[in-house]
């Protein structure tokens, strides 16, 4: 990446070769989206730079799930015009799921953006990119099938220690309060073949951790080459046989597809991390069946026991909305209830935001703003304690951690993560970078662990 261009360079680079800037908002699926953009424009010919003043192309991948997010990047925008960073010279492309969510509307309001992309179109940026260059006008392209990218990507660059890997896109699961079938469109798999190569590459090129993505990768069902359908569980058993891989994670799994086969695939492979994401979103049932969602509170526990079952050292995190449309103070206690008896691992939470054209944005809502804030505040301090518990019985144990880089507060530490998502800063050479090795945890910080290197 290219840091810190004086006024006339800037000016050559933006001649010359087109240069862009890339900034993400949003879950993991856009991390990779973006790493996957960062290849395609870099392999064009484009430079990328750390500043958006630099760029003649400003991407900006965004997030729709939640209002707040969604505002985040006009926000950002409007900033970046006000500070001189951006001029009517630069090419803003928005993609993203708000590229999606909002389409043309974006451009029909004039909001500083040239072209509006989306999750299944980051393929063609580069095309749109010349078409904007050639035309000077707005240009909207939101729509494909969302496999079509896939086909037509480069090979992956490095990723580092771990690298995402995109299993599926989209979700049908249409849960009442969620914008992403509509911004991501019908759940879809890649072709098993497809996954193990990119996996593959990823090895090579120095990864030792897979992280497996989709919105509910439990519910994969790819295509085998012989045209035969795989299960989420058969596709672990294929990743972990991969050469040098030395673990996998997997984000995020609905409750409702979590399947015996792969309660028992965590058991047969130690390989899979400890760390296991499984969002509940509330106790209560009457909630859960006015949010769609397909499980009950009691199946939920059972899940968590089957899971404790096979792989004792298992860490359940979720993630929560509070104030659902109508959610009582009852039924929030029910959460609360849910959560003493699962004792969660670091997990999400959040306040109820309302997404246009979803069903629950029509619900009455009487509960008041006030109300929300404060059963938040009183779920995230019990789910902190949780966590906080958890923090403290790994003083003195040994964890076998991935060096992922140096600590960003001090040059002379590293920064590594354990099984159970836990970040541990511990002295040792740089040459440990993107390798697994063992520390003995000393030291419970209030966000990480210290250790020593064994
Ligand atoms: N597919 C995943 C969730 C993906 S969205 C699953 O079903 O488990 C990530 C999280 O954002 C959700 O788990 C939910 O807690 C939160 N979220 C989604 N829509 C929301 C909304 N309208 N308001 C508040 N939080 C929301
Ligand atoms: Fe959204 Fe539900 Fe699909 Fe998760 S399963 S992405 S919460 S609709
Ligand atoms: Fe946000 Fe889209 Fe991911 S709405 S959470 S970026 S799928």
């Amino acid at each position: 990446m290219i840091t810190n261009l004086n006024a006339n360079q800037t000016a050559d680079f933006k001649l010359q070769l087109g240069t862009f800037y890339i900034a993400v908002w949003g879950c993991q699926m856009n991390v990779y989206d973006t790493g996957r953009i960062r290849d395609l424009l870099s392999s064009k010919g484009y430079a990328e730079v750390s500043s958006p003043k630099d760029a003649s192309v400003v991407v900006l991948v965004t997030c729709a799930v939640r209002a707040k997010a969604e505002n985040k990047v006009f926000n950002q925008i409007d900033a970046w015009r006000h500070q001189g960073d951006v001029n009517d010279e630069t090419i803003v492309a928005l993609g993203g799921c708000v590229g999606t969510e909002l389409g043309q509307k974006i451009l029909d309001e004039d909001r500083g953006v040239s072209i509006v992309f989306s999750p299944k179109t980051i393929h063609r940026l580069p095309d749109l990119i010349e078409l904007y260059k050639a035309t000077s006008r707005p240009v909207c392209d939101v729509e494909a099938d969302s496999m079509e990218k896939f086909d037509s990507l480069p090979l992956q660059g490095r990723r580092g220690a771990s690298a995402f890997v995109t299993i599926m896109e989209g979700c049908s699961n249409k849960c009442t309060y969620c914008i992403v079938p509509y911004t991501r469109g019908e759940e879809k798999s890649r072709n098993v073949a497809d996954i193990l190569k990119e996996c593959r590459n990823h090895l090579q090129e120095g990864a030792c951790e897979l992280h497996l993505l989709g919105q509910n990768v439990n519910s994969f069902c790819g295509l085998n080459d012989d045209g035969s359908e795989c299960s989420f569980a058969e596709l672990l058993y294929e990743v972990a046989a991969l050469p040098k891989v030395q673990r996998i994670r997997f984000t995020t799994s609905n409750p409702m597809d979590f399947t015996e086969d792969l309660v028992e695939a965590i058991g047969a492979l130690p390989i899979i991390a400890d760390a296991i994401h499984i969002p509940v979103q509330s106790g209560s049932d009457t909630v859960l069946q006015r949010m769609h969602r397909r499980y009950t509170a009691e199946s939920y526990l059972k899940l968590v026991e089957d899971i404790r079952k096979v792989r004792p050292s298992a860490r359940i995190s979720s993630d929560f909305i509070v104030g659902f449309p109508g959610e009582s103070d009852a039924q929030f206690e029910e959460t609360m209830e849910l959560v003493r008896k699962v004792k969660f691992d670091q997990s999400f939470s959040f306040i109820y935001s309302k997404r246009p054209g979803t069903p629950a944005a029509d619900y009455p809502d009487e509960v008041s703003q006030e109300e929300k804030k404060q059963r938040l505040y009183k779920l995230q301090a019990l789910l902190e304690q949780c966590a906080k518990d958890y923090s403290q019985e790994y003083l003195n144990t040994v964890q076998d951690v991935l060096v992922e880089g140096t600590s960003s507060k001090d040059e002379n530490e590293l920064k590594a993560r354990s099984s159970a998502n836990r970040i541990v800063v511990f002295k040792g050479s740089k040459d440990l970078v993107g390798t697994m090795v063992k520390v003995r945890i000393v030291q419970i910080l209030p966000h990480t662990l210290r250790g020593e290197l064994l």
